[in-house]
């Protein structure tokens, strides 16, 4: 066991940074969840991530670089996927390009296969959170980083909830406070045509207000989508689910001491949602109220708060309004209840 230390000094900066270069793996704080990093061109630092994270090698990682100039290093950009970048980067859109294969006198560099599981392409995206840039700029690699918590668990939105997964396993948790976003970002296929593989942190009515005239599709069954020749769990049922069964609610809310609930009050100029209400005397219960914004960044703490109440065995929740954010809220929500 490794002794993890949590802070985000210069020092823990530079020592992010040694610790990568080296080939080790630190978790780090983006604007959407906590990631996991290392070396992107590192075979064997990659393969450290799929060990910690306990997840299988046939679903592809994501590279973090600091910019578009960076990523065009890594991939072959098309017109739409330089005006998304250029647009929301940094931010929290992944965009999967076909990957650059280096011709040779290049520095000779090259992303590990292992980060895309054999495929040709390669997902890449610009985070915004000055930490995951400063490790980016001071390890001076492009970073390979899934979500830091270990395979089909609850992404974490905190550095605690890092350590509480991964402590053993990390020897540095970098702090950047609580996550922005709070949701992963949108993963993003351009072509042949523009396909949303991940609804995320950005709602594909922002995607469609950017590229207008362009039709931009919602997966249906991202896997097969992305041509992975496995499927890709990450986009799987039954992902980003809490250590106990979370159910969709049908018709009133259950009253047992033993069931948590996790309720929606939002409030949105053109969808007024009023919760429905809760009896008390139920088990644990957390309302996400605010706008759609504030609910997805407490979505993934909620959850935690209610697996790990006392005495929990059932999580029941409702789902949003399906635009916007909401899409991509009810879409880890179904995963999680294992609908898909
Ligand atoms: O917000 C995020 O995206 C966070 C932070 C840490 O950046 N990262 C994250 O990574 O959510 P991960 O590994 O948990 O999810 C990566 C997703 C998976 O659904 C994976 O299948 C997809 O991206 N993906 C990665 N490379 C791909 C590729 N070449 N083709 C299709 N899908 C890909
Ligand atoms: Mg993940």
């Amino acid at each position: 066991m490794v002794q993890t230390s949590v802070s985000s000094s210069h020092n823990d900066l530079s020592r992010a940074a040694e610790i990568i270069q080296h080939g080790g793996v630190v978790g780090m704080p983006t604007e959407t969840v906590y990631g996991l990093a290392a070396d992107a061109t590192n075979a064997e630092a990659v393969a450290q991530i799929f060990a910690v994270k306990r997840r299988p090698y046939f679903d592809p990682l994501i590279v973090h670089v600091a910019n578009l100039e960076q990523a065009e290093r890594w991939a072959e950009f098309d017109d739409v996927s330089r005006q998304l970048a250029r647009a929301l980067w940094p931010g929290p859109l992944t965009l999967v390009l076909p990957r650059r294969r280096l011709p040779v006198g290049e520095d000779g560099q090259e992303i590990a296969d292992l980060v895309s599981s054999g495929l040709d392409t390669v997902a890449l995206r610009a985070p915004d959170h000055p930490l995951a840039q400063a490790v980016i700029r001071l390890s001076d690699r492009p970073l390979a980083a899934p979500s830091a918590n270990r395979f089909g668990a609850l992404s974490p939105t905190t550095a605690d909830a890092v350590i509480a997964q991964l402590g053993d396993d990390v020897p540095l948790v970098l702090d950047g406070g609580p996550a922005r976003v709070g949701l992963e970002s949108t993963v993003l296929r351009t072509q042949p045509e523009p396909l949303v593989l991940r609804p995320g942190g950005i709602s594909v009515e922002q995607l469609r207000d950017l590229l207008p005239g362009v039709p931009i599709a919602l997966s249906a069954s991202p896997a097969a989508d992305a041509g992975l020749a496995l499927e890709a769990p990450g986009m799987l049922a039954s992902h980003y689910a809490p250590n106990v069964p979370l159910v969709l609610r049908e018709g009133d809310w259950p009253v047992a001491a033993d069931i948590a609930r996790l309720a929606f009050a939002l409030r949105s100029p053109d969808q007024p949602h009023q919760a429905d209400p809760i009896l008390p005397s139920g088990g644990p219960t957390e309302v996400l109220s605010g706008d759609m914004l504030s609910a997805a960044a407490g979505l993934f703490a909620a959850l935690r708060r209610l697996q790990d109440a006392p005495g929990v065995r059932r999580i029941v929740t409702e789902l949003v309004p399906d635009h916007g954010l909401g899409r991509a809220i009810n879409d880890r929500l179904r995963r999680a209840a294992g609908l898909g």
